[in-house]
């Protein structure tokens, strides 16, 4: 089966490098963007220029994500998040590029530096003209008490969560490590992603081309499958369950 060959190409690779996408959390309670049922069928996202330009964007990009915080704050790594840990306990993986913004790989055992956001992490905000950073509780006071959005209390420039939006600049070092490691591997292993949104959708190939095995496990079909050593369509904590160590 596909999840015997998965265990014999974990056993032969030196370097695995895993990416993942919000379908290895949604077994923690946190729903993915694309699935029926997901965080882009209820809501289209906010750009980052509306963010920038609009007070009622920001109140609204807020209010959404104050409506999460009890999804967030409640949800512990499942069997995926637990299985990559293990391997890098183990010294198999050296760190995970994610697209995810829920934490819960550094939850699961990850060292922060061991964890490539590509997307950023919602469990804080930062200020996006000085970058200084304020817990999401510093904001709730806020926007209860004013009734909106608030600004840098340094700059003057609006607080936003530590996210990466559409429009918004990718993180340079993030990219450039995320390369590295693609680069890097013998096995690369895309995780849980639709595989639609670039850059980010580009590194499983990038690893492909430098010579890397490519195993894609999700339980629907994506676009980059042909191009696949191994694809597992199935759900993510029983095709990595077996992999959780002690
Ligand atoms: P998507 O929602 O696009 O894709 C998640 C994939 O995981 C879908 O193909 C699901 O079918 C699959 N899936 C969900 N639960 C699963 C399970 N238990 N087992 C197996 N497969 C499962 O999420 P991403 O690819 O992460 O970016 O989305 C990429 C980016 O789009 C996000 O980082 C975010 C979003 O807009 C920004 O906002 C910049
Ligand atoms: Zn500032």
């Amino acid at each position: 089966t596909g999840v015997d060959r998965l265990g014999e190409m974990i056993a032969e690779a030196r370097t695995i490098v895993p990416f993942t996408g919000a379908g290895i959390s949604t077994e923690t309670g946190i729903p993915d963007f694309r699935s029926p049922g997901g965080l882009w069928s209820r809501n289209q996202p906010i750009p980052f220029d509306e963010f920038v330009a609009s007070q009622d964007a920001r109140d609204e990009a807020w209010r959404r994500r104050f409506a999460m915080e009890e999804t967030f704050a409640a949800a512990k790594p499942g069997r995926g998040h637990r299985a990559l840990a293990s391997l890098y306990k183990a010294g198999k993986i050296p760190a995970v590029i994610t697209q995810n913004i829920d934490n819960l790989h550094q939850a699961s055992g990850f060292k922060a530096d061991a964890v490539i956001e590509l997307h950023g992490n919602t469990t804080y905000a930062r200020c996006i003209g000085c970058a200084r950073r304020y817990e999401l509780d510093w904001v709730k006071s806020r926007f209860d008490s004013e009734r909106q959005a608030p600004d840098c209390t340094a700059c003057g420039e609006p607080v936003k969560t530590a996210t990466i939006s559409f429009g918004q600049a990718m993180p340079e070092h993030e990219m450039r490590r995320a390369a590295e490691l693609s680069q890097h591997c013998d096995l690369f292993i895309a995780i849980g992603s639709s595989l639609v949104v670039w850059p980010a959708a580009g590194f499983p190939m990038m690893a492909k081309h430098a010579g890397a095995r490519l195993v894609i496990i999700n339980n629907e079909a994506t676009e980059q499958d042909d191009h696949a050593d191994l694809v597992i369509r199935h759900d993510i904590g029983e095709t990595l369950g077996p992999f959780v160590g002690n």
